[in-house]
């Protein structure tokens, strides 16, 4: 049993968790990387950590199904039992819902609801808010939406800048989305969605 990473850009979140992972001697490896960009950074420090990765053009797939369908293969494989989503810009289809709900997570550089989808860190900046942050969350058809595992708030003080504020949510990151996922794999947060059909199988509800 094991964890995938899915990521489409720079992989600094996969680089932390990874290196966590090993560092603390998870009971659970980080086995593969998925990358729905060819030529994304992530490749490259995937490649550094020798964690298998591989790299997929959606859009060469008559449709997401299809393309799920080959990722799905690739999980199923590695015996993955957990997604975490980190920097993967694309939403999960029925398909991976399907196999995986209740078992998929993602990062978002913002407290949800407030700025979901792209450049959160820009958006909450130039709103401009005095408080923003990271929030960690289980994953359904939706946006960055799905119930909220935790959140971080992140103080955007008078003489930040882009840049500082940017560093500041990505060092609260780079600690929080490993205590999560550590958290997740050992029990101590359990999922919404897998109580719920728990419950339904228990009751025997269809
Ligand atoms: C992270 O800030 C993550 O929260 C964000 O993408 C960045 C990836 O950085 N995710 C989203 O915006 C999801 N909607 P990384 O590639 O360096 O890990």
């Amino acid at each position: 049993m094991s964890i995938a990473v899915f990521a489409s850009g720079s992989g600094s979140n996969f680089q932390s968790l990874v290196e966590t992972a090993r560092r603390e001697q998870w009971p659970m490896d980080i086995s593969l990387l998925i990358c729905d960009k060819p030529g994304a950074k992530v490749l490259e420090r995937a490649k550094n950590l020798e964690v298998p990765a591989y790299p997929f053009n959606p859009k060469s797939y008559p449709s997401k199904a299809d393309y799920e369908r080959e990722v799905l293969a690739l999980l199923e494989q590695y015996q993955i039992q957990w997604i975490v989503l980190a920097g993967y810009m694309r939403l999960i289809g029925p398909t991976l819902l399907q196999a995986y709900g209740g078992r998929i997570v993602n990062i978002h550089p913002s407290l949800l609801p407030a700025f979901p989808g792209k450049n959160a860190i820009e958006q909450a900046f130039h709103y401009p808010v005095k408080v923003s942050g990271v929030t960690v969350h289980f994953v359904d058809e939706g946006m960055d939406t799905g119930p909220i595992i935790a959140q971080v708030p992140v103080e955007i003080a008078e003489e930040d800048t882009i840049g500082t504020f940017t560093q500041k949510i990505q060092q609260v990151e780079h600690w929080l989305y490993p205590k999560v996922v550590y958290d997740l794999i050992i029990g101590k947060v359990t999922s919404p969605v897998s109580l719920c059909s728990a419950k339904r199988d228990k009751e025997g509800v269809r």
